[in-house]
């Protein structure tokens, strides 16, 4: 992408990520070397392939600090990973009157999932209220709890302004109330070191392609002892033990009782290059380089009279703006114009928007592939937006 696109300045890698070579390299030797089904075929490279996509796992579980690879659940992403938990655990556990609560700067993926599941259950979402700026504190947080609270929903670093949230000691109180904590971790887990078992949390969401690896895989981190009694959402091959003509089932034991159904093997083989990847860079790197991006991008921007900023303190790579007196998306149509790619609109956080007080933000996302310059670049062409700009765009 960097060298077919030498003029592009991409900041949506809140949205995805480019793919490092070796990720490419990884999903192309599936299909050229080893392009046969897993689990299933008595033959040398259906073995091997199975290896591989077996050793993943264990990646996986050690890039997230798990304590075994049983805990590992791939999935298509963290969506899929998020609406799991909700049908899998919250449909079979939730009871009338039990509250799941999460928070109105949520992504729609660990929202909707439990709207639904509470409606089935006659369980109630609650929301942790928000300070003025979107942040979740431990005090308000402690305020809405109590032992009706079954499950916390909440990502650990939300996906428009990237304020992380005190994870460990929400699941630490979560627990205190008998609660589990359902983390949404798509924008943190590329972007932050990670670790479920010091944080304490129950589930753990995030998908491959914010990560550098490929779409279409994502992972559910679960608790082993809440993976063994949840159920799956889909039944297939691959997920049982046996059955038989009068509808018994016996389902094999997690994580493979999630995966019914042939995986995406060249993605979770991409995904574990992916992960080595930016292993080998460093988290701690990553964090650092991002955190001072943003930094340098938010002092620049805060130059500018006709900019509004609504995280500017937030560490993570996010800048979420608006122009005044310019529509959001007409905003980022001059950006675009300008060969920088951001991404407009509600970012699927619609009622975040309420508590920002505008229908619409433009967000600035960056990855540890961005370069100062490429901030110089941007912050001078958000210089330049006015409303004439954008409508000589469009005539
Ligand atoms: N969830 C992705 C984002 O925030 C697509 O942009």
């Amino acid at each position: 992408m960097i060298q077919n696109h030498p003029e592009l300045v991409y900041l949506d890698n809140g949205a995805t990520t480019f793919k490092p070579q070796c990720v490419i390299d990884a999903v192309n030797r599936y299909y050229t070397e080893s392009c046969c089904n897993i689990h299933r075929g008595d033959y040398d490279l259906s073995f091997e392939v199975s290896k591989a996509y077996d050793e993943t796992r264990k990646i996986v579980a050690d890039f997230i600090g798990a304590n075994q690879d049983q805990e590992i659940v791939f999935c298509a992403g963290a969506s899929a990973a998020l609406n799991l938990v909700a049908e899998g655990y919250g449909a079979k556990f939730l009871q009338p009157g039990d509250i799941v609560l999460s928070t109105e700067a949520e992504h729609a993926s660990n929202i909707l999932p439990w709207f639904r599941v509470c409606e089935k259950r006659q369980a109630v979402l609650n929301y942790i209220p928000l300070t003025e700026k979107g942040e979740l504190t431990i005090e308000h947080f402690r305020s809405v709890m109590n032992e009706r609270v079954k499950v916390v929903a909440v990502a650990n670093v939300t996906n428009v302004l990237g304020y992380p949230v005190p994870i460990k000691e929400i699941c630490a109180i979560a627990h205190e109330y008998g609660a589990i904590v359902v983390c949404d971790g798509a924008q943190a887990v590329p972007h932050i070191p990670v670790n479920v078992v010091d944080w304490g949390v129950d589930f753990l969401a995030f998908s491959a392609h914010k990560l550098c690896g490929p779409t279409g895989v994502g992972v559910l981190y679960g608790r082993f002892d809440l993976l063994e009694k949840m159920d799956p959402a889909l039944l297939g091959g691959g997920s049982n033990a046996r059955f038989d003509m009068c509808g018994n089932i016996l389902l094999k034991n997690p994580p493979f009782k999630f995966e019914a159904g042939t995986p995406a093997i060249e993605a979770t083989l991409g995904m574990a290059a992916a992960l080595k990847y930016v292993r080998s860079i460093g988290m701690d790197q990553i964090a650092a380089y991002e955190e001072a991006l943003k930094k340098y991008c938010v002092e620049k921007m805060k130059q500018l009279d006709h900019v509004i900023l609504y995280n500017a303190d937030s560490p993570t790579g996010l800048v979420a703006f608006n122009v005044k007196g310019v529509f959001a998306q007409d905003a980022a149509s001059y950006l675009n114009s300008r060969h920088i790619a951001v991404r407009a609109g509600n970012h699927c956080a619609k009622i975040l928007m309420e508590v920002l007080k505008t229908s619409e933000t433009i967000r600035a996302s960056f990855a540890f592939y961005n370069t100062f310059a490429e901030v110089d670049a941007f912050v001078q062409a958000v210089s330049e937006i006015t409303l004439e700009n954008c409508v000589g765009l469009f005539f």
